[in-house]
């Protein structure tokens, strides 16, 4: 299958406005993706065909919205090598990693340790804390290498017998690392410690197989994965799901309810109270489909070319700094401006119709061991090709000669 990425391009119509007067360069990829018309498409026609409640069962309607809710359930589960009865719906990866810590978190107990990263989000970040603080858990941090990297010497040495959970990132928003979570997830095991990874940014650049991994928990969102906002997906290995007491009371995660007491339903049913984002559920099943469809190994080769294009310009643009350079990173490139304040360069490019992300990226604790403010980051995309490149680098020559 040959790549035409200008073909790719069409089907997302947002991509074909102009903004400011000049046409869009969307290069904020990692903040989230634009949606192909498959997914807006699957969308319109959930509320216009079928929208009903789902899993209620008396009518036409709720049947059908019921079966594109757990196709879209079954499409994920194939997606990442699951079982459909593995995978419970959230907003996104911040409330999914917020379940586990709340919910597993739940058996931690004084002087047990959870293993983090510098590179992480805040989103996987702050309910550790919030665990660690509940239960007199001790949260550790692997330290992070010059080019990026996290050092695994140090990691290793982290790990002992009160590690309980080892919860990293598959790939830092911030500077695009790919961490070796294969080898990480080993290591974590062998100690006995139960792994969560975040795959937020993952998904969407390379194929994931959480049986392959070996990871006991996944995390990750459908927005950052060319599907809507609001719907994410939480991966947990069935034993743990089962052993975990539920999180949010209510409709739907109940199998009986008296006023003495209350009985769970069966996965993933048990951690899905209250009635769900059914439309996002389907436009996130659509877009696995279309993406599945798509031949990914091309374009992570796409993506790689163009992240090697936009490095070798950076390098021989006077005054660029790349913040982030760890081998077989995604194509997300973080940089400063000597003597600019990342904010001023954002605002800059965005005046010439490119949009880029500035400042932390809610990765304060790793802006703060790089001893910077922030950064500008460039996030590329299966969509974005060599003229956006070249859009990014003129704009910059332009904010060089403002500035
Ligand atoms: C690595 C990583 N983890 C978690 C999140 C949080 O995702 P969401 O806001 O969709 O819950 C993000 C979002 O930028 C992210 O990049």
């Amino acid at each position: 299958m040959s790549l035409d990425i200008a073909a790719l391009r069409g089907q997302f119509p947002i991509l074909s406005q102009s903004v400011r007067g000049k046409p869009l360069v969307y290069l904020d990829n990692g903040a989230t993706t634009q949606k192909p018309e498959a997914v807006i498409q699957a969308i319109d026609a959930y509320y216009r065909e079928c929208n009903s409640n789902v899993h209620r069962g008396a009518h036409y309607l709720s049947d059908e919205a019921t079966a594109r809710f757990e196709n879209a359930r079954q499409s994920v589960a194939d997606f990442i090598n699951a079982s459909r009865e593995e995978i419970i719906w959230t907003r996104g990866t911040t409330e999914s990693i917020n379940l586990v810590a709340s919910c597993y978190g739940a058996s931690l107990k004084a002087g047990d340790e959870v293993v983090i990263s510098t590179l992480e989000h805040h989103s996987n970040i702050v309910p550790w804390q919030m665990a660690c603080e509940r239960s007199g858990a001790i949260l550790k941090v692997i330290p992070l290498q010059a080019d990026g990297s996290l050092d695994l010497a140090a990691y290793r040495a982290l790990l002992n017998e009160r590690t309980r959970i080892v919860a990293v990132t598959q790939v830092s928003n911030a500077l695009g690392t790919v961490n070796p979570v294969t080898e990480m997830i080993r290591d974590a095991k062998a100690v006995g410690a139960v792994t969560l990874l975040d795959g937020a940014q993952a998904v969407s650049h390379f194929g994931v197989d959480v049986r392959a991994l070996d990871c006991d928990f996944y995390a990750f969102s459908g927005h950052k994965l060319f599907g809507p906002t609001g719907i994410g997906v939480l991966y947990g290995r069935k034993a743990l799901l089962e052993a975990m007491p539920p999180w949010l009371g209510g409709g739907e995660m109940i199998e009986t309810v008296s006023f003495e007491r209350s009985t769970w339903n069966r996965l993933p049913y048990k951690f899905e109270a209250g009635t769900p984002n059914i439309a996002g559920a389907v436009g996130l099943g659509a877009a696995i489909d279309w993406l599945q469809a798509q031949d990914r190994t091309a374009l992570a080769a796409h993506e790689a070319a163009l992240l090697r294009d936009a490095t070798t310009r950076a390098e021989a643009f006077a005054g660029m700094r790349l913040i982030g350079t760890a081998p077989g990173k995604v194509a997300v490139m973080s940089f400063l401006l000597d003597g600019a304040h990342p904010h001023d360069v954002g605002q800059l490019l965005d005046q010439q119709g490119v949009a880029v992300r500035t400042g932390h990226h809610c990765t304060m604790p790793l802006m703060d061991c790089l001893g910077i403010p922030g950064t500008v980051r460039a996030s590329f995309s299966i969509y974005n090709d060599s003229s956006d490149i070249e859009r990014l680098f003129t704009a910059l020559e332009k904010v060089k000669s403002f500035l």
